[in-house]
């Protein structure tokens, strides 16, 4: 009774929940959050607005969101002894396995998450992790580096704390660059949630057995993580990298991108649901122009954003690409943006899990509200052998 819905190759999918939290139309391209529109919010609000809109269902009035915004701010000290959870990792560790590890282990630290039930505990659970978040990816690649912990500051911002602890030295202070705080916080807003995503279904699949919501999430970024998924941000620059330092030319990449035998894909190119230009694109390429313009037409990065912007011109003019419905999706220019900021390449899945942390928490929280939730049981079309007598060994 949840709605079915049939597609090619001819079997029947059912939607896998209710949620009153995001809504995409994928052929007309429109996301919005509890209904407002993605578009305004990227133009009108803060990602902390957007964090309590997605959890509580509402805009927060001044008064909310001030406390709101009190209780994220004064809980993003991590205990300290989850600092020596990072020196158990390699240095060249990817950031995202510091991730999945430290955020699975918050549950030992944070006894909230343990009675799921009680919708108070559940709401402490919820303000930790968003505030948290940014603490645990700064730290995990301050570890990376060799460079010391820093602190978060209780007089910053959400995303200008987060630069601040990626960036500050003991030996001189880290002044985040307005330009930057509000692009990164506009990139956060727009990766916030995205309905059933692979991540996202992965944290409700986890969370329906009853786990606590730290190992749940863990689950969830350990999905994000492929290059198929939120690993696409990181690996559209690696695209455009080779692009920009080959001999070939675009059209090059666009045919091998066509070509069946050669594993190669556009990335940040194509969605499961958008069937039109993924509206979160749309924003970000206007983000990243204005930005590399206010840098100068010598900036380093403009050379990236013209392959970007000449791909997108060439496969979109292309028939492979128009029937199979294949537009920029929201990793397309993210990478270029957070370049632009002195964030590194292993760094952008991390950021796009701390923008999804709200999403993700937003939705577990739904479902374990429900009285009705019970453990997700997803079945399978068998295509094995029939059945069979067991033959022993000697006769095999
Ligand atoms: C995210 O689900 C979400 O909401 C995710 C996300 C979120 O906010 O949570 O939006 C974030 O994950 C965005 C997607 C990031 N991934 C990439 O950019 C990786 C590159 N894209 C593809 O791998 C692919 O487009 C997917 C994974 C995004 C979608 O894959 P689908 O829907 O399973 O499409 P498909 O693989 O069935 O492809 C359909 C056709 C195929 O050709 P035919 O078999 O019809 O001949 O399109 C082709 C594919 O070969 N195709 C591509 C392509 N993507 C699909 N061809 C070249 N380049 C591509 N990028």
């Amino acid at each position: 009774e949840l709605g079915y819905f049939t597609f090619d190759p001819g079997f029947v999918a059912t939607a896998s929940c209710r949620s009153s939290i995001t809504y995409l139309d994928g052929d007309k391209g429109i996301l919005e959050y509890r209904g407002y529109p993605i578009e305004q919010l990227a133009e009108s609000s803060t990602f902390t607005e957007v964090c309590y809109l997605l959890l509580h269902g509402e805009l927060p009035n001044k008064d909310d969101l001030s406390k709101f915004d009190h209780t994220i701010t004064t809980h993003t000290m991590l205990h300290e002894a989850m600092k020596r959870f990072y020196s158990g990792f390699r240095r060249d560790a990817h950031p995202m396995s510091t991730m999945v590890g430290v955020v699975g282990a918050l549950s030992s630290f944070y006894h909230h998450g343990e009675d799921i039930h009680d919708p108070e505990h559940r709401k402490i659970t919820a303000h930790r992790l968003i505030a948290k978040m940014p603490t645990i990816a700064a730290w995990s690649y301050r570890y990376a580096n060799g460079q010391p912990m820093v602190y978060p500051k209780n007089s910053l911002d959400y995303s200008s704390n987060f630069l601040h602890m990626m960036f500050s030295m003991p030996t001189e202070e880290y002044t985040p660059d307005p330009l930057y705080v509000k692009a990164l916080d506009l990139l956060l807003i727009l990766h916030a949630d995205h309905e059933q995503n692979a991540s996202t279904s992965t944290v409700r699949l986890a969370g329906s057995s009853g786990a606590n919501p730290f190992a749940a999430l863990s689950a969830g970024i350990a999905s994000l993580w492929g290059p198929a998924h939120g690993g696409a941000n990181e690996a559209v620059i690696r695209m455009l990298q080779d692009i920009v330092d080959s001999d070939n030319d675009v059209a090059h990449y666009v045919a091998r991108a066509k070509d069946k035998s050669d594993r190669f894909r556009l990335m940040g190119f194509g969605h499961r649901v958008y069937k039109n230009f993924d509206p979160r694109a749309v924003i970000i390429r206007k983000t990243c122009m204005d930005l590399l313009a206010k840098l100068g037409p010598d900036n380093e990065y403009q050379a990236l954003f013209d392959t970007a912007h000449e791909l997108e011109k060439i496969a979109l003019a292309d028939d492979y690409f128009v029937k199979r419905n294949l537009y920029p999706n929201v990793d397309f220019y993210s990478g270029i943006i957070l370049l632009a900021m002195g964030i590194p390449l292993n760094m952008f899945t991390v950021i796009f899990a701390m923008a999804r942390t709200v999403g993700w928490i937003s939705q577990w929280n739904e479902m374990i509200a429900d009285d009705d939730f019970r453990i997700g049981r997803p079945r399978q079309l068998y295509t094995g052998a029939n059945t069979r007598d067991y033959v022993d060994i000697e006769n095999r």
